[in-house]
């Protein structure tokens, strides 16, 4: 059994991974930046800013992790556009904070370091499968911070300290903040369906398209590579995805497809970005030969949970 010490548990991912990890009889104490309504978390939690370096210590000296995985970021690409300042310090400060600690005060502490596929870039322009050894040319500040955490968190890695970064594709499912595309699509049909939205749905860049996977899976991948013997992990970079791309109009197709109401599609010049990345999709060959993980979840099936998790949730949080 380990002590997991998981940062931004209560975000999208965290609510799902401490389950996925509780479910194995693991102590896992999840940090949150402020205290949680009270049926949001199973697990132990501790209030904790990682940008601030005291609390940081407090919580690790306390906790004394024997496996650290670390997703508190900001992670929005396009909120990551408008407050680069935030970005950088919450993803790179915010990580050197968190192993700085821990090489004082755990250095045996597996590090599971979620960094993202953003990373790639420019790179994805060759409309290839990207493996691990893809050069990273970020296109964005959330992708530009994510690197660089990376970097920091390889120095320690170096030294000696146990641990993997992970390069996850887009993770989706019921839960997911509206900022992202599926949530946002499914959130609105949800809203037109009980009449608090006219027929007109909103959209960005329709023809980008992405390695889209169900969060559980991701979780799944998390849990295996926290499990493994460290004599599996012959590497220390993984990246996490399906191998396919889905092009964000078909999504829409298969939500619309879902829809009780007939819906107007209409771009709003706001959801386009300065810059995107068109086409993502990664190669998983190595997760899969170092732990044995494939993603199992059908996207259709997905995208389903998605709709009636909104629908779900229409009338418990309207529109403004
Ligand atoms: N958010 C959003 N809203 N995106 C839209 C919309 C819309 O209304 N319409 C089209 N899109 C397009 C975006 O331009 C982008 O091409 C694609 O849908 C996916 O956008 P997001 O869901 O915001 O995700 P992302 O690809 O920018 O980043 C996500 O995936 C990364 C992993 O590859 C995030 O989850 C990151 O945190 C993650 O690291």
């Amino acid at each position: 059994m380990a002590r997991i010490l998981l940062t931004g548990a209560n975000g999208f991912v965290g609510k799902v991974l401490q389950r996925r990890l509780l479910k194995s009889n693991h102590e896992v104490v999840g940090t949150v930046a402020s205290p949680p309504a009270s049926a949001e978390l199973e697990c132990d939690y501790q209030v904790m800013n990682i940008c601030d370096r005291a609390q940081v210590e407090a919580v690790i000296q306390r906790v004394k992790p024997t496996h650290l995985v670390h997703l508190a970021a900001v992670s929005n690409v396009a909120v990551s556009f408008k407050q680069p300042l935030l970005t950088w310090h919450a993803n790179v400060i915010g990580t050197l904070n968190l192993m700085e600690e821990l090489k004082a005060h755990a250095p045996e502490c597996f590090t599971l370091f979620v960094s993202s596929s953003e990373v790639y870039g420019e790179s994805f322009k060759s409309g290839q499968l990207l493996d691990e050894n893809a050069t990273c040319v970020p296109m964005n500040p959330y992708a530009a911070s994510k690197l660089a955490a990376e970097h920091a968190v390889m120095q320690y890695l170096r030294q000696g300290m146990p641990g993997v970064v992970v390069r996850p594709f887009n993770h989706i499912g019921p839960g997911q903040s509206a900022d992202f595309v599926t949530a946002s699509f499914a959130r609105q049909i949800a809203w037109i369906e009980a009449g608090l939205q006219p027929p007109v749905l909103k959209v960005g860049n329709l023809d980008a398209s992405r390695d889209f996977l169900n969060v559980h899976d991701v979780c799944e991948a998390y849990a295996m590579l926290l499990d493994a013997n460290r004599d599996q992990l012959e590497h220390r970079m993984y990246n996490i995805a399906s191998g396919k791309s889905r092009q964000i109009r078909s999504v829409l197709q298969a939500l619309l497809a879902e829809a009780t109401v007939p819906i107007i599609v209409q771009t709003d010049p706001d959801r386009l970005r300065p810059s995107d990345i068109p086409l993502a999709a990664g190669a998983n060959a190595r997760i899969k030969e170092a732990v044995g993980w494939v993603p199992t979840t059908p996207l259709a099936q997905t995208v389903r949970d998605i709709l009636d998790y909104w629908r779900g949730q229409a009338l418990l949080e309207p529109p403004d």
